[in-house]
Formats: C-alpha cells, structure tokens, sequence
C-alpha cells in the first residue's frame, strides 16, 4: 500500500504515479531520484514528483558509490558486452534497485516501482537485483502491463495534471549517467541508417577535432585508475576531467546491434569516452603485470562477468566469486598508461609499471641477452612430441 517508485522525470515514471494510487490502489507512492552524475536539475524533478501525485519525493546522491562500487568494479573486469558495449547504462541499475530497497525498508513499503517497459533488459536488472536484496517485497511494473502508447501515456497523465513535455519530445530514448550515454529508437531503428550528429552530446565529431595530437597520462594503483596527467583525482573527479579531454577528440562513440536478454536484437548508440579509454589502458597494464596463463584465464572470466552484468546477476554467487579471483590479480596492477589522441583515436603509445613482469634481459634482440637460446631446443621437442606421434601414426 506504500510503493517506492524509481522515478527520472520523464513522461513514463511520472505518469506511474497517478496510475499506481488510481489503476492499482495505492496509497501512497514515494519517489526516488537517484543522482548518478546525469548532469539534470533533481530539484525540479524533486517537485515534479509531488506536483504528479507522490507523498514523498526522494533525492538520493550516489555517483560517487556509482564509481566506486560498481563502474571500477567492471573496469577490473575489463567488461565489455558482446566485446563492445562498457555496460554504462547496465551498471547503474543494481545501484538504483538498492536505493529502492534501502528506502522502502526505511519508509516500510511493500513494494517497489519501476517504469521500464516489457520489451527491455532493465526490467530484468530491477526485479532481479531487488529479489536478491529483498525477496519479501513485490516489484510493480506499471509500464509492463498498461498498453498505453507513449501519447496515450501523455494524454493520461494530463488528465492528472501532469504538463505534457514542454518542447517537442526527441525521437530517441535516452539513458545517460556520469559514465556515458545510450540512445536508440528514432531513426535508429533502421541499423543502416547512419545515426545523425545531434544525437551525440559527450562526443565531437571528427570534422570538429583539434589538429593537433594530445598526449595523457593515466596512473593506476591495484587496477583502479588515481591519476590523470600525474594529478591525484577523485574517481568521480577523474571520470568526469577524461569524458571531456577525451569527447573532445571524438574518442568514445559506439554504434552496434545487441542481443537483449529477452530475444530481441536492438540498434544502440553509445558515448562513454573514459570509461572506454580506461578499459584500453587498464587492459595494457594488465599486460605487462600478469602471468601469461592469468591473462588468458581472465579473459574468459570477463567474458562471464560482463554477461551477467547486461542480464541483471549483479548480486549473485557467481558475481561475487569471480570478484573474489578478479580482485586477486589486481594485486600488482600498478603503473601509467600513456595515451595519444588523435581524430577519434586514443592510441597507447606507452606502458610502465614498478610491478611489471616485462624483463629487458630476456626480451631484447641485442648484446645483453641473457634468454638461454640452447634450452628451446628440448623445450620445443617435449612440447611438440604429441603432434610428432600424431603425424608418424596419421599422417597420409
Ligand atoms: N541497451 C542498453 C542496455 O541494455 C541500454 C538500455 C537503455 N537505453 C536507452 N536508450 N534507454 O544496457
Ligand atoms: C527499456 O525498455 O526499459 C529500455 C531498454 C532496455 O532496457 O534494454
């Protein structure tokens, strides 16, 4: 009879309100902003929340715990949907879901809200991460069930006094956070239609680049980027200085077709400038800091992580167990990734670390060699004696 509803301002989490206490007999909706450093005013969508119909609106400010917590906690995984998509827009959900339960634990509601449709992966991400936090209370779609088209949902809310949007409304659904930007819908649907320069607001287009080159510098310490240009940063401080330098080189776009956990194939645009670079640089630490077979073991474990990050099992076991080996080889991942933007490309031109396993001795062509060139010899019989028994018992 108390709902905590996640609420963002827009049309459909808006249109909840008065839809929850009149449809469904809700008493009382309390509302939840979360401030995920998405650049809006929250007071306006505080006021917006009581002026549709909520008891109680809530702003909660969590960017910081955003990158701590769970963006840094992806860049150790090097988490990459389908090898491209950095999770920007999946990260923040298991965030927002605890926020939700924290305040209807707080507030003693029975249930939660969400506005996200049938169709989408969110909704996935919401109820089961609020299941995993609190299997007790229920988890209200309202947008799941209602039908309504979006200028339905609009007319709907007028008869409740909520203004339909002032300006045109985009064509595009836009989900944005400190971390980036996801646009899709409009003239996206058609993946052959290449996407038009105003959908892009963390990014330049190349046309508009500087000319010139620019060289940075990002400093890690246990796989957590600290410094940028040799300046201490705060995460929030740092992810928000790099979006900038590095949009301004048109660094960070992505355009893909993704499967969605529900079947669907979908056309997304993202813009996530430092998140990308960082996952580049933190990647070439990497390199030089573990062992080969870590290395390669790892990339199998991000495979995993970064699934179950897009299909909503952040709070799992299985989560938590990987974490556990993840944190194990950031041990030693300390050091300085050096970039060179340049038109679009962030291009590492150079790699150091105090913990590097990179040994000159062994890797050099030149004089001071000190590799045993002898010891290959029988290395390489053993090593490819099962391919030799193979051939004499096969071979045609
Ligand atoms: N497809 C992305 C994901 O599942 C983004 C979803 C939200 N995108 C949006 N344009 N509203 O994480
Ligand atoms: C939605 O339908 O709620 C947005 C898209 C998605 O969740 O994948």
């Amino acid at each position: 009879n108390k709902v905590v509803l996640a609420y963002s301002g827009g049309v459909d989490t808006s249109v909840c309100i008065p839809y929850l206490k009149k449809e469904w007999g809700v008493q009382e909706v309390i509302t939840l902003a979360a401030d995920l450093g998405q650049g809006d005013e929250l007071e306006p969508i505080q006021k917006k929340a009581l002026t549709s119909g909520a008891s109680e609106s809530l702003v909660v400010d969590a960017t910081e715990s955003f990158v701590k917590d769970y963006a840094f906690a992806a860049l150790k995984a090097n988490a990459l949907y389908e090898n491209r998509y950095p999770l920007s827009t999946a990260l923040a959900r298991p965030l927002i879901a605890k926020l939700l339960v924290e305040a209807a634990e707080k507030y003693g509601a029975d249930a939660v809200a969400h506005g996200c449709t049938g169709k989408g992966n969110d909704q996935v991400r919401f109820d089961v991460s609020i299941a995993a936090l609190n299997p007790n209370l229920k988890v209200l779609a309202p947008a799941r069930e209602w039908g309504m088209s979006r200028e339905e949902a609009i007319a709907y809310g007028e008869r409740f006094g909520i203004p339909a949007p002032v300006k045109k409304s985009s064509p595009y659904s836009i989900d944005r956070n400190l971390l980036g930007r996801s646009i899709e819908a409009g003239s996206l649907e058609d993946p052959w239609t290449e996407p038009l320069e105003e959908i892009y607001a963390l990014t330049k287009a190349i046309a508009d680049t500087p000319n010139e080159p620019e060289y940075i510098e990002i400093g890690f310490e246990r796989g957590i980027p600290t410094t940028l240009n040799g300046a201490s940063l705060s995460p929030v401080a740092l992810i928000s200085q790099l979006n900038e330098i590095v949009g301004n080189h048109g660094i960070g776009r992505i355009d893909m077709v993704e499967n969605r956990l529900v079947g669907i194939k979908s056309r997304e645009i993202y813009e996530t400038p430092a998140l990308l670079v960082l996952i580049q640089a933190h990647r070439d630490l990497e390199s030089l800091a573990l062992t080969a077979d870590v290395s390669h073991y790892k990339r199998g474990v991000e495979e995993t992580y970064s699934q179950l990050i897009y299909n909503g099992l952040w709070y799992s076991p299985l989560k938590a167990a990987l974490d556990a080996f993840i944190d194990q080889t950031q041990e030693q991942v300390s050091g300085v990734v050096r970039f060179k933007l340049f038109k679009g490309n962030a291009i590492i031109v150079g790699r150091k670390s105090d913990q590097s396993l990179y040994t000159p001795d062994l890797a050099t062509y030149g004089a001071d060699d000190k590799f045993d060139h002898k010891a290959a010899e029988g290395f390489i019989y053993v090593w490819g004696l099962p391919t030799r028994v193979w051939s004499q018992k096969h071979r045609v």
